[in-house]
């Protein structure tokens, strides 16, 4: 069993995905031991706190320039084998992301590489997908290096922008038919691969 940190900054949908599919086997080979949220108002802390999980807040408000020395401290004395970012609104530097190379995933709501890198996050990337007229979106889930949104893909799936859509229908809609689906699917599978 792989240990499994959580990063989060928000309502926390896709770690309740997680939680869900601990819950009913679909994620077997790991097991979620930690939530680290950047935001100590996260909806996240709560769904963690629920599970029994344990819950800790990092902020960079707090920690200055310590932030990532501090995460990397908080993810090592809870041995974690693999990280998962799920609607952490971060950038982590490439000091943080080779202290765990092939080990961080991410979810992002969009069909990589499109709307994706600095800037493209949460509701602003389903604007930039409706702007831009896609009539196909979709949700990446794919391993974090250095680069913002440029690491391997691990999974992919494809969702019809509709008629009429606001980036709140879309990303729910991105969210249930995609997200939830595929995070936990990537996660089983990086952690049952991990030697
Ligand atoms: C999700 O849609 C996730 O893909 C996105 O933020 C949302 C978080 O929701 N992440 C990014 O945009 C990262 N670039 P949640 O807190 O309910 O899981």
């Amino acid at each position: 069993m792989k240990n499994i940190a959580v990063l989060v900054s928000g309502g926390g949908t896709n770690l309740q995905a997680l939680i869900d599919a601990q819950q009913n086997g679909i994620l077997k080979s790991g097991k979620i031991n930690l939530v680290i949220s950047n935001n100590p108002d996260a909806y996240a802390l709560e769904r963690a706190e629920k599970a029994g999980i344990k819950a800790v807040v990092c902020s960079k408000k707090d920690e200055g320039s310590n932030f990532e020395d501090k995460l990397i401290e908080i993810l090592h004395s809870e041995k974690t084998d693999v990280i998962v970012l799920a609607g952490f609104m971060c950038i982590l530097s490439e000091k943080f992301t080779s202290e765990f190379t092939d080990r961080i995933i991410n979810v992002h709501p969009s069909l990589i590489p499109s709307f994706c890198g600095k800037g493209f996050y949460g509701l602003k990337v389903h604007k930039a997908a409706l702007d831009y007229g896609v009539k196909v979106t979709g949700a990446t889930v794919h391993f974090v290096n250095e680069v913002p949104d440029g690491g391997k893909i691990i999974m992919q799936k494809a969702v019809e922008v509709k008629d009429g859509d606001t980036p709140e229908i879309l990303q729910k809609r991105v969210m249930e038919e995609a997200e939830w689906k595929i995070l936990p699917l990537s996660l089983e599978k990086v952690c049952s691969q991990l030697k």
